[in-house]
């Protein structure tokens, strides 16, 4: 998608959200069918808008995988629904990227076959996809590791190859579930500012789950605290600081504030399990 293009189809919608979780209940069942089941997300609403940049933070089991499964079209809501652009979400599809924590790369594959599969399996001509893929993995800074397999690129590599398969089919939305959280402290930094260009160049809307509430700031538009399991939305934070940010954000007063802000709503979920 060119910045035009992204703009143009923003505008089309501007005022209705891209994204809207309303109502949703999920239900997992239990083996054997007893106790009901695990009850994960319970009346979980959220509008999200067009280009938007949101993260969700929360306790581990409150619900969050769940949230972004249900929106990739991987897993059915119990109730409610989620709609993109109006429309109910009922399967994958080629408009929402999914990243995931495990660089899931096939590692018989090339890093350019890695990127190209998902639109080979579209059925789109070779010599326009091959390009485009190349383009984008020199993007996320891979020039040079075309041509190698998932064995011979680092964790934070791999994650690159990752993106660029997710962009690949320029989808609209991006769903980025802790893609970052198995890298180190500096490659997840350089990470988070890639994000943020390729953000400022593609204008995807993205959701972002993480369990680093510094890490959410840093890239989102709004945060979201989720409550423990059953989990809805707790609290929202709007991070002001216009995007792209640099390193310097991470020690001006309004990151502080905010990440004391969120590391209370979060650890309170937290302590009353204590
Ligand atoms: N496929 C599944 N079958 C049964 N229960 C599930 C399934 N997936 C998730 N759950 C349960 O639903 C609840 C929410 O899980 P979910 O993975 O959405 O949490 P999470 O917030 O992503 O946690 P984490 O931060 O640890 O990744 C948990 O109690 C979990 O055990
Ligand atoms: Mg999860």
């Amino acid at each position: 998608m060119t910045g035009a293009a992204a703009a143009v189809r923003r505008e089309a919608v501007a005022g209705s959200p891209k994204i809207s979780f309303a109502g949703v209940e999920k239900t997992y069942a239990t083996r054997g069918g007893a106790n009901g089941g695990t009850l994960a997300l319970d009346r979980f609403d959220l509008d999200i808008a067009p280009a938007e940049v949101l993260s969700i933070v929360g306790p581990t089991g409150c619900g969050k995988s769940t949230a972004l499964n249900i929106l990739a079209g991987f897993e059915p809501p119990s109730s409610g629904g989620v709609r993109v652009d109006g429309r109910v979400v009922t399967a994958p599809g080629p408009d929402r990227g999914v990243v995931f924590q495990q660089a899931a790369l096939f590692p018989w594959l090339t890093a350019l076959d890695n990127v190209v599969l998902g639109v080979k399996c579209r059925g789109e001509a070779r010599e326009l996809y091959e390009p485009k893929a190349l383009r984008l993995l020199e993007e996320v800074g891979l020039k040079g590791f075309e041509r190698h397999y998932p064995y011979q690129l680092s964790g934070g590599m791999q994650q690159r190859v990752q993106i660029a398969r997710a962009l690949v089919n320029e989808p609209d939305i991006l769903l980025m579930d802790e893609p970052f959280g198995a890298l180190d402290y500096q490659t997840r930094l350089l990470m988070q500012k890639l994000l943020l260009r390729l953000w400022e160049h593609f204008r995807p809307t993205i959701l972002f789950v993480t369990h680093d509430v510094g890490e959410a700031i840093f890239i989102s538009d709004r945060v979201i605290a989720m409550t423990r399991r059953p989990g809805r939305v707790k609290c929202e934070l709007r991070v002001t600081s216009p995007k792209p940010r640099d390193y310097d954000f991470l020690s001006s007063t309004e990151f502080k504030a905010l990440e004391r802000e969120l590391v209370l709503a979060v650890q309170s979920e937290v302590d009353d399990y204590a």
